[in-house]
């Protein structure tokens, strides 16, 4: 009876699992719910049994809900382990989502911050013919969908592909690249996820050309509704899993911690 409230994880079965870079995999589930309802930029909390619970943005919802997870420490690398009918937990969609504006929209992501723009970039591919998408990563091994967005740009997405080595596509930071495009005048929005550093870096950038922008910001989450205040950012204690991950332009202005400072599961302030 208690099983289908939406703050208890609900158990799906890994439908299928496709290694995407190295340490990167997508996990796809069957969960119609979760298919119906999730928007892009909206995360669930993953439940691994008997390891940890902890918050994945969805990269896709079609054919199936999917995840898109880099190992990175237990429960990421607990995750990596499974294999197809395993189960996991997973309670959600959560969170304020991405929205979709703009007639020539710019999208940027870095690293395993390209998870939740992909299923921003299906979405946003029906509304418009001007999709540009710069994908930045350190190696082309690195490079997350790459595959995937090859063949956007076979239906009209501009993608650029940024490497810091060069190995593929233009040498640089995917933040700079994205800077000299939002200098030729060309974008009306701009959606980022990535490391906070770039985003901060792309935030300047947009104040000062006055385009409005959208970004998805982490912190350290533990309840994932609202109520443990793990998540805040100062200095108006928003919660990253309530009035965000997705924050624009004008709430990024506010926000004194964007770019600088996180907080650790002890609480304490630490510089980003
Ligand atoms: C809204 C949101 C969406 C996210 N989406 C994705 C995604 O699509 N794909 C992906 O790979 N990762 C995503 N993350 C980050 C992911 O939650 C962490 O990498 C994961 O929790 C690490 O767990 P671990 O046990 O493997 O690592 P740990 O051993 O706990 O720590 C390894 C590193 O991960 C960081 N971390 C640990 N727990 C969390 C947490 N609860 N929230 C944020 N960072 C954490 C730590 O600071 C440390 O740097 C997202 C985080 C948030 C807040
Ligand atoms: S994770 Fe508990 S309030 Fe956001």
């Amino acid at each position: 009876m208690q099983k289908n409230l939406p703050n208890r994880p609900h158990m799906v079965e890994i439908r299928q699992i496709e290694q995407e870079t190295p340490l990167i995999k997508t996990l796809s589930f069957s969960w119609k719910e979760i298919q119906e309802k999730a928007l892009p930029g909206q995360f669930v909390m993953v439940w691994i049994p008997k390891i940890d619970e902890i918050p994945l943005s969805l990269s896709e919802t079609s054919p199936y809900p999917s995840i898109t997870v880099k190992k990175v420490g237990t429960a990421t690398e607990a995750l990596h382990a499974l294999k197809e009918g395993d189960h996991i937990g997973i309670r959600g969609p959560y969170g304020h989502s991405f929205s979709l504006k703009g007639t020539s929209p710019l999208i940027v992501g870095g690293g395993i911050g390209m998870a939740p723009l992909l299923f921003l970039i299906h979405r946003l591919q029906k509304s418009t013919k001007n999709l540009t998408v710069i994908n930045g990563a350190r190696t082309k091994a690195e490079l997350l969908f790459l595959d995937k967005l090859q063949k956007s740009s076979n239906n009209g997405v501009k993608c650029i592909f940024a490497t810091d080595d060069g190995s593929f596509g233009e040498k640089g930071l995917a933040s700079h690249i994205a800077i000299q495009n939002l200098e030729k005048g060309n974008h009306d929005q701009v959606y980022v996820c990535g490391p906070e550093k770039m985003i901060y870096e792309i935030f300047l950038a947009t104040e000062s050309l006055q385009i409005p922008m959208q970004a998805s910001l982490e912190r350290l989450m533990k309840c994932g509704i609202g109520l443990c205040g793990q998540c805040c950012i100062d200095p108006l204690g928003y919660r990253v899993c309530i009035e965000g991950p997705v924050f624009n332009s004008e709430i990024l202005r506010k926000l004194s911690d964007f770019g600088k400072h996180r907080r650790d599961f002890g609480g304490r302030k630490i510089q980003i």
